[in-house]
């Protein structure tokens, strides 16, 4: 698991220079920071006006946050924090599917990297062999009744830098995994400012299709990076745990499950996890 070999820095021109002109006029602003606490709060911090499709890109990150109030491990030196502001012309309720389609967007992203195998958990864990690979934490912030404004933003381990990994292991309390080592060795190489493209290309596009369509365009793909159909699950929330069996998503996000002594459910805020025997 070491990565001795030197990336070049994020850089907002060798971004730029990654992405097609058709991304390029998508994109209002790109600002690359060394550090900051949370790429997802900086863009909240910008000036109203300039956050619609700027995206913030970070070399590390002071107080990176997860969902579910965890935090998330933003070390320097080898990873990706980024996060894109987006207004949306409809309210924020509906909004419930864009945590799932900014998950096919990075596996989109992925595939283009050459990586293989990787899928998502509901809502938006990426995994590959039941390793975290990438965090996806969407805010919505409603304007009055007008339109919402979403930061997305993503956590992509590309090459974690490994001082300690018992430390690290103290740190991220269930199992992760980088890009780097799931790519076959002759694409181990592919550089941060080029993935950091392809993810803001995947998801500039994505966004223009499900604003035009909706989730419903993207259900046929979501099930075939779904992790979670058929198994059986351990589902957490109001303090116990109950047990089920994944029926798949709905159309506005949420998760039906076939729920042990209480029968076919739709979830939106459960912690699950699978838990076949
Ligand atoms: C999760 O899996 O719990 C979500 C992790 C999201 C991490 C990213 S890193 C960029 C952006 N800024 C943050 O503070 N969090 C997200």
């Amino acid at each position: 698991m070491n990565h001795h070999k030197i990336d070049s820095l994020l850089d907002a021109e060798r971004i730029k220079a990654h992405l097609s002109s058709a991304s390029q006029a998508q994109l209002r602003e790109l600002t690359v920071l060394q550090e900051t606490d949370s790429t997802n709060t900086f863009v909240t911090r910008l000036p109203a006006g300039r956050r619609h499709a700027h995206a913030v890109v970070a070399e590390s990150q002071t107080s990176g946050r997860g969902r579910r109030q965890r935090s998330w491990h933003s070390p320097a030196g080898g990873n990706i924090y980024l996060s894109l502001g987006w207004r949306f012309a409809v309210q924020s309720t509906a909004l419930s599917c864009l945590p799932l389609v900014t998950a096919l967007c990075v596996c989109r992203a992925l595939e283009r990297t050459g990586l293989r195998g990787h899928g998502i958990k509901w809502p938006n864990d990426i995994l590959v062999d039941g390793a975290k690979l990438a965090g996806i934490l969407v805010e919505t912030q409603a304007v009055g009744s007008g339109p919402a404004l979403a930061v997305i933003g993503i956590g992509l381990n590309v090459r974690m830098p490994v001082s300690d990994s018992g430390h690290l292991a103290a740190i991220i309390d269930r199992p992760w995994t980088d890009l780097a080592s799931q790519l076959p060795a002759e694409r181990r190489d592919v550089c941060r400012n080029e993935i950091a493209a392809l993810l803001l290309e995947e998801l500039l596009l994505g966004l223009a299709s499900f604003e035009d369509r909706g989730f419903a365009v993207f259900h046929g793909e979501w099930q075939a990076r779904d992790l979670l159909t058929g198994k059986r699950l351990r589902l957490e929330g109001n303090g116990g745990f109950r047990y089920g069996r994944a029926i798949g998503v709905e159309d506005d996000g949420g998760l039906a499950v076939d729920i042990e002594g209480y029968g076919p459910q739709v979830l939106y805020a459960a912690e699950v996890s699978i838990h076949d025997d």
